[in-house]
């Protein structure tokens, strides 16, 4: 049917129209040109770009970001390429284009998809203002090992949580359709099972069931899909022995076969080459074959397909119905984002987008949402405005870098307010001394270092650390209350930035000690892109407030929580495992033999317990809560059919608040095993003193369904079902349902 969205957009049949105009004028080599994305830094293939674009050999450029240059390369596609067909510039807009918002793991806290929505839309409008049109976002690995870098990028570990994440991070990008103004194509990443890597490590192999990469690890990506998402990412690690950018499975079964998504797919960076050096093509060629014939139709950065594409429709090895059947969504995604019509930037564009008041506010309630209140021992927070004496110590309170966090490279200079800054600016009458104390830095380098300046500084000697570390003791001394903003820094987290241990690295722990031996009030701020082992200071530290990397407005944000003009009610969207080598550690695991709460338990480990320091959608507030009066609308339900539930919602404490009310499940028998506890709903609301609210959730065969090993299918089993509701995943309040056929 030849519907136009109601919202705008070409119409199906005039975007087919297009395509096949263009694809029946153009050469082999052109087409095959369209499926090459071309490494805009010098160190790839920077010199020889415009050569490249002049013979209609490269659809896509990606790692540059500068609108002038973008508007030079699209001049010599347009006005010089054999068919003139405009390029796609991409860029990996993660959590903001220059305004920065907290990074995803963050804005999962938020446990509001909303808050992911905006900051994507804002992403997406100075992105494109700047000439891009195109991200490499979001990124929907569930990741349940802390260890792994890229824990950061995604919305945790839960599939529920990161596909209503993944939805609205799709909507925030790409706005009601593909092409509409403002905004850029989504492109989901990294398709599928990256998060799982073995140990941790970051580009391991996987190892994953299907059971549990059906019931795990795609649906954000399913979601994504639904939602309409323009392009897919396919990983690089090896997936039960089968690359993912190699993976017939993944990209053209599932992906296509099942979801029937119609965009199109690239790479990874390098990683059809990359079918080479994991020992899985014989060759460039055969890797080309493969990663095309598997599904893959762009080629980001490593030129195979360009090199050997030709040759296997000349011998026969690929027909031109497999290029002409790739080539297509690359066209219509150029048709329908409007390239053909508008090529070019508005140079002058940027800088307007960027002032927009707009952008900073949302940055700021963004990064307020997503803060989760870990601890409050004898209501120590809110800290009272009328302080005099204030002392803010630590590596990071200063430190632009790691207050935005992971994925500022390309050109981006750091701009955040620091926590330092954000209570200078809360407290104008105050004295509010800093000192870093010891820098800390990762013990093996990363490539990106090559683009953060900060990491290229001369490191500190042994003894300027021993300096620096008696001068923020002793400024602590002269304080009356002393914040400590510890963690991580931006290149911590991230990718190529996995870690064995989740200690606070460096001397960190060491400087709280000192600082909290001295007797007097102490915050812990922590900015960080995955949860830490932070057990002494869970014990020792009256007040923890989890800040991750924040963003732009960050220490604004974290500021108007610590002085009370805003309310925490972020949950964590990850398991706090005790110690690194608790990893992975997630709350949806499978009962065992021995019920947790047999003695037989505590044994898992003989060296202490082996729960997790905070749990999964655990977070506080200033206020309280009680979550009550929990109801199944009937006590049995049919399969195929849904059956709502409800449970009330009151502020029983002494300020406005936020509560985000949880909904888990457990199937108690059936075809397979099933997780101990699942997120199946949950609701952020607001809520004045003494306010009391209904929250409604809907159980249906999407929710109390699963992939079953056993079958080798989606069931729904006719079983009985625990159901708990509450404010995080250790949730009390139970009911039964009982499914039936
Ligand atoms: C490699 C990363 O894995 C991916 O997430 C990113 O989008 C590309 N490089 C492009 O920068």
């Amino acid at each position: 049917m030849d519907v136009k969205t109601s919202t705008g957009g070409l119409s199906e049949a005039e975007v087919a129209a297009r395509v096949e105009a263009l694809v029946g004028r153009m050469s082999l080599e052109e087409k095959i040109g369209q499926f090459t994305q071309i490494g805009g830094l010098s160190f790839f293939i920077g010199p020889k770009l415009e050569e490249v674009i002049r013979k209609g050999g490269a659809g896509s450029v990606l790692w540059i970001n500068d609108t002038e240059r973008f508007n030079a390369l699209q001049k010599v596609a347009v006005e010089e390429s054999p068919s003139k067909i405009p390029l796609l510039f991409a860029l990996d807009v993660i959590h903001g284009y220059r305004t920065i918002f907290p990074v995803p793991l963050a804005m999962a806290s938020s446990w509001d998809p909303s808050v992911a929505e905006r900051a994507q839309a804002v992403a997406a409008r100075e992105a494109r203002a700047a000439g891009l049109h195109w991200t490499f976002g979001p990124m929907l690995d569930i990741a349940r090992d802390a260890r792994w870098g890229r824990i950061v990028e995604g919305a945790g570990e839960d599939p529920f949580l990161g596909a209503a994440m993944a939805a609205a991070q799709v909507r925030g990008f790409q706005g009601p359709y593909v092409g509409a103004p403002d905004r850029v194509v989504a492109c989901a990443k990294h398709f599928a099972g990256y998060g799982a890597a073995d140990g941790g490590r970051d580009y391991d192999p996987v190892y994953l069931p299907e059971g549990q990469l059906r019931n795990v690890y795609f649906p954000p990506f399913e979601a994504a899909v639904k939602a309409g998402v323009g392009t897919f990412m396919s990983a690089y690690m090896d997936l039960n022995d089968v690359p993912a950018s190699g993976n017939r499975f993944l990209l053209r079964d599932v992906l296509r076969g099942e979801w029937g998504f119609t965009g199109f797919v690239v790479s990874d960076a390098m990683a059809v080459g990359s079918l080479v050096t994991q020992g899985f093509a014989r060759d460039g060629r055969d890797a080309a074959f493969r990663a095309l014939s598997a599904g893959v139709d762009m080629d980001m950065a490593s030129d195979t397909y360009r090199q050997h594409l030709a040759g296997l429709v000349e011998d026969g090895t690929l027909t031109l119905d497999d290029i002409d059947a790739a080539v297509r969504p690359i066209l219509a995604l150029k048709v329908r984002m409007g390239l053909f019509e508008q090529p070019y930037a508005d140079e002058s564009r940027l800088a307007q987008v960027v002032a927009l008041p707009e952008h900073r506010e949302e940055a700021r309630r963004a990064a307020q949402r997503s803060m989760v209140l870990l601890r409050n021992e004898g209501g120590l927070l809110p800290l009272a405005k009328s302080l005099k004496n204030v002392a803010v110590i630590g590596p990071l309170a200063d430190s632009k870098e790691a207050t935005e966090g992971s994925w500022m490279v390309f050109g981006h200079t750091p701009a955040a307010v620091t926590v330092v800054e954000g209570i200078r600016a809360k407290l104008p009458g105050a004295k509010v001394e800093y000192a870093p104390g010891p820098e800390i830095r990762r013990d093996v380098v990363s490539w990106f270092d090559a683009l953060n300046p900060d990491a290229r500084k001369v490191p500190q000697t042994p003894e300027q650390a021993e300096v620096a570390f008696q001068t923020a003791v002793a400024t602590a001394r002269s304080a009356d209350v002393i914040v400590m903003v510890l963690g991580e820094h931006a290149d911590m987290a991230g990718e190529a930035a996995s870690r064995a241990s989740l200690n606070l690295p460096g001397r960190q722990e060491e400087l709280l000690k000192a600082v909290v031996a001295l007797g007097k009030p102490v915050v812990l701020v922590l900015l960080n892109g995955r949860p830490l082992s932070i057990g002494w200071a869970a014990e020792n530290v009256p007040a923890i407030l989890e800040a991750w990397e924040p963003g732009s407005e960050g220490g604004h944000a974290v500021a108007d929580i610590l002085f009370g003009d805003v309310n925490p009610g972020g949950k964590l969207p990850v398991t706090f495992p005790r110690k690194g080598s608790h990893a992975p550690l997630y709350y949806a695991r499978n009962l065992t033999h021995s019920p947790e709460s047999s003695p037989m338990y505590n044994p898992r480990y003989w060296d202490g317990p082996p729960t997790p320091l905070y749990p999964f959608g655990f977070g506080l507030s200033y206020t309280t809560f009680s979550i009550t009066n929990l109801q199944v609308a009937a006590p049995q339900v049919k399969v195929g059919s849904a059956v709502a539930v409800t449970a009330d919602v009151t502020n029983t404490g002494p300020v406005v608040g936020d509560e985000v009310v949880q909904l888990y499940i457990h199937q108690k028998a059936g075809s397979d095993s099933r997780p101990m506890r699942e997120l199946k709903g949950f609701e952020r609301v607001t809520l004045k003193l003494g306010e009391k609210k209904t929250v409604t959730f809907l159980l249906g065969p999407a929710e109390l369904g699963h992939w079953s090993t056993s079958a080798g299918k989606w069931v729904q089993d006719a079983e009985a079902f625990d159901i708990w509701a509450g404010a995080d995943s250790l949730a009390t309040l139970h009911a039964d349902l009982a499914v039936v056929r």
